[in-house]
């Protein structure tokens, strides 16, 4: 990344799902711009090796965030470790494929908890930190997959677009304490899981057609969009929805 944002020196992020995928690089760029991050996810054995890696400002919880107590007791502990968090991103989902047949009632609120709940309860869970420290900003991920016309799996697709109407909601509510709120939103990003479980060359061959950029995107291109919605240089953009997919969409 070229940028070195000054504002990001020796604040304290939290990242969901930060273990591995975008997640990680989102934990690498905060950690290189000399943030503190607090990062959780469900992969115990991934989060404590890149926490390892990264070093004593950098701390990992393993917590299953469809387990909404258990989420709000790991924040408490990274913010007794790191101080209060004054910059969320909520990045954690799945985007496991399904058709309309194989969707039980059960399987559709999993589905939920796993893509939208801990969203909004994690920025429950920090907004009065960032409050006292005159301003925060919150990332939400989004996905293109319910704007481009692929495949359909309804319970992922339907939760990710639930994430703009969020993202909206909790940007008027938390605007006046200078809490921004934005919704980031990635196109298909060539993380290990999409290359090993998505992709075919049919599909890559689609995706080149229509993207106007003719590379793969990679985790690295949405982590730089992240650390600059963060910082102190996007201090008026909140609200808004950036779609980061080399013009797919
Ligand atoms: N990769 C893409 O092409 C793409 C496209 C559009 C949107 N996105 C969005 O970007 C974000 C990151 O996606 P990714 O491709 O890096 O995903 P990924 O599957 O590679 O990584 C997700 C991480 O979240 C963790 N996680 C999942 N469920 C969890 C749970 N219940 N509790 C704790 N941790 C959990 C996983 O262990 C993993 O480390 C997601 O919000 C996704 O919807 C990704």
């Amino acid at each position: 990344m070229d940028a070195q944002y000054r504002s990001l020196n020796g604040k304290t992020v939290l990242v969901s799902g930060g273990a591995s995928g975008i997640g990680e690089a989102i934990v690498r760029a905060f950690a290189a711009q000399g943030s503190k991050v607090g990062f959780v996810d469900m992969n115990a054995e991934a989060g404590a090796k890149l926490a390892a890696e990264l070093g004593s400002n950098v701390h990992f919880e393993t917590v299953d965030l469809r387990d909404v107590p258990a989420y709000q007791a790991a924040i408490e502990k990274i913010r007794a470790k790191l101080g209060p968090i004054t910059v969320l991103v909520n990045n954690a989902a799945r985007d496991d494929r399904h058709t309309i047949d194989q969707v039980t009632p059960d399987y559709w609120r999993e589905r939920f908890a796993t893509n939208i709940d801990h969203q909004f309860f994690a920025a429950q869970a920090v907004h009065k930190d960032m409050q006292a420290a005159g301003g925060g900003s919150i990332i939400n991920m989004g996905s293109t997959s319910y704007l481009v016309s692929d495949d359909s799996f309804a319970a992922y697709k339907t939760s990710k677009s639930a994430v703009i109407g969020l993202t909206r909601a909790l940007a008027r509510e938390l605007g006046p304490h200078n809490i921004r709120v934005n919704c980031l939103i990635p196109g298909w990003i060539m993380t290990e899981r999409q290359v090993t479980m998505w992709l075919t060359p049919e599909g890559e061959a689609e995706l080149m057609k229509r993207q106007c950029l003719k590379r793969r995107l990679v985790p690295d291109d949405i982590s730089s969009t992240a650390v600059f919605l963060a910082s102190a240089d996007a201090g008026a953009m909140t609200a808004q929805n950036f779609i980061v997919d080399g013009g797919w969409y």
